[in-house]
């Protein structure tokens, strides 16, 4: 399908919330080239909003993924635990520039860790404030929505936010 049919579609079944100014669909992708669906090649600057730090299918990557989808797919690890969540918690716990012993927890998105961290943070501190610098972007959820600087449009429509929300300048304006 073209650019132009599959913004028809997405115009059509997908939901304003999940909005974007791209009216580009992305086809396929290796390391920092990405091919829209119309074939036009470009380089890919966003990454997943910087999430793709080895960039689009390392051979090890689709390797790995290939492995785990042989073995299995899904279990829901509180439910029944496996050795790859073991594995890179205990990876990411040893290069994590923490004092002391780290653990980890794994979330699905950026807002679930940060909606987690607030909630740990409460947890071990007895308190309930939180500091955000103005203009940062933490989510979608009730708690982040509450800690996004720009108000508009991630507020607006939503009523009453979490009010425990305090604001500090950025220090590089
Ligand atoms: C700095 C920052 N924090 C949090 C989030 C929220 O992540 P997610 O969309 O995975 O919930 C984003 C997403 O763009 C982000 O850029």
């Amino acid at each position: 399908m073209t650019n132009k049919e599959l913004q028809a579609l997405k115009e059509r079944y997908v939901a304003a919330g999940a909005a974007s100014p791209n009216e580009q669909f992305a086809d396929h992708a290796t390391n920092a080239e990405l091919w829209d669906a119309d074939g036009k090649r470009m380089i890919d600057f966003a990454g997943g909003i910087g999430v793709l730090n080895i960039g689009h299918r390392h051979p090890k990557v689709v390797e790995a993924v290939k492995a785990q989808l042989d073995k299995l797919m899904h279990t829901c690890q509180t439910v029944m635990p496996y050795e790859g969540y073991v594995k890179l918690a205990q990876k990411l716990s040893e290069v994590v520039p923490v004092k002391g012993h780290a653990k980890v927890l794994l979330a699905n998105s950026g807002a679930e860790a940060l909606e987690n961290a607030m909630k740990i943070a409460r947890a071990a501190t007895g308190k309930t404030n939180v500091i955000c610098f103005d203009g940062g972007y933490h989510g979608r959820t009730f708690y982040t929505m509450a800690m996004n600087g720009k108000a508009a449009p991630y507020q607006t429509d939503f009523g009453p936010m979490p009010g425990t929300v305090f604001r500090a300048p950025y220090p590089v304006p």
